[in-house]
């Protein structure tokens, strides 16, 4: 035998020397859940261990993460029912949950990257990403929503938009928007490939947003499909996208590698609130090591090709490294 494979893995030394895929602190971007009230904190039934924080909690909590490395948040906020309709008005709302949270933050901790969610599902009457009209989601109308919404983000603070709703044009809509309104600074994250998953249902826990009825599948992608993923994530690069996500992350490392390979541009990948959930389901049942399965997951989302990982596990996973 001349080829002796075990040589490299003979020790914790020389497997570190070798090994190609490392975590760090700044791969993360941790997603928070913002709720009306002070000194809120609620659990997500569906998601133990993560927290619905009032502003007040949500500012300690980014502080926590500036202080551990991690760069970036990623703000959702539960909308009040009584605030929710068919046009969107609550989500451009200058004093509205989301533009206070971006305030709080970007006040308390300047240099953190404050990226924003940009759909209308919080704010939807129908838990619906756009405006709806009979049992269709209108996509030209929504976008010129989505646009004021992220000019609306930006001028609150909000360093990334990151619209999540696959409606189609979105991101030229939103880049044109941001340049008339001088605001040259402000980044696009698009969810460029967003599955129709049934990962999203503890999230929909968490904002009360489920969709009142249908699916969403007139608009988020076929999970039979990885073309389809290039031909979106090109269109959305083309339109202005400073990086581009795919999501949910550990069912689509295909999609992840295919992505990478056919852009220049960061790819960042979303470890959805199913996935959460069914690591910690199975390691409360003792079936899992939960510490254990957060890196190997973290570290296959990155081997596939992420750049950057949206996770509930950030904190974990950088207490872990
Ligand atoms: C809303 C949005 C969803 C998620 C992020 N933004 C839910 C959905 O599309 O229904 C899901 C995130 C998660 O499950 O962790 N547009």
């Amino acid at each position: 035998m001349i080829r002796r494979n075990r040589i490299l893995r003979t020790t914790p030394a020389i497997r570190a020397m070798v090994a190609e895929t490392i975590l760090k602190p700044s791969d993360f971007i941790a997603p928070l859940f913002i709720t009306e009230g002070e000194h809120v904190k609620e659990e997500i039934s569906s998601m133990p261990g993560y927290f619905r924080y009032s502003l007040d909690g949500t500012v300690k909590e980014a502080k926590e993460l500036w202080s551990m490395g991690i760069k970036s948040v990623l703000l959702f906020i539960k909308c009040p029912d009584e605030l929710k309709d068919n046009k969107g008005t609550e989500a451009v709302n200058p004093n509205g949950l989301m533009q206070r949270a971006i305030k709080a933050i970007k006040n308390a901790i300047p240099e953190m990257v404050v990226m924003t969610d940009v759909a209308l599902d919080p704010y939807s009457s129908y838990g619906h990403d756009g405006i709806v009209e009979g049992e269709t989601i209108v996509n030209d109308a929504t976008v010129e929503v989505l646009a004021r919404m992220s000019v609306s983000h930006a001028e609150a603070g909000a360093d990334i938009v990151a619209p999540s709703d696959m409606m189609d044009g979105r991101i030229l809509a939103i880049r044109t928007a941001l340049e008339q309104s001088n605001l040259t600074d402000t980044g696009i994250m698009a969810y460029s490939a967003k599955y129709a998953s049934c990962f999203y249902g503890p999230f929909r826990d968490a904002l009360d947003s489920a969709p009142g009825f249908g699916d969403k599948k007139t608009y988020q992608m076929d999970y039979a499909n990885s073309r389809e993923a290039i031909k979106e994530t090109l269109i959305d690069i083309e339109e202005g996208a400073d990086i581009v996500m795919v999501k949910p992350a550990l069912a689509y490392l295909d999609i992840i590698r295919i992505i990478k390979e056919r852009t220049t541009v960061p790819v960042s990948a979303y470890h959805v609130s199913g996935e959460y959930a069914m690591v910690k389901a199975a390691a409360k049942m003792g079936w899992l090591d939960e510490n254990k399965a957060i890196l190997e997951i973290m570290t296959s989302i990155k081997r596939s090709g992420a750049d950057l990982i949206a996770t509930y596990f950030a904190k974990d996973a950088v207490r872990l490294l």
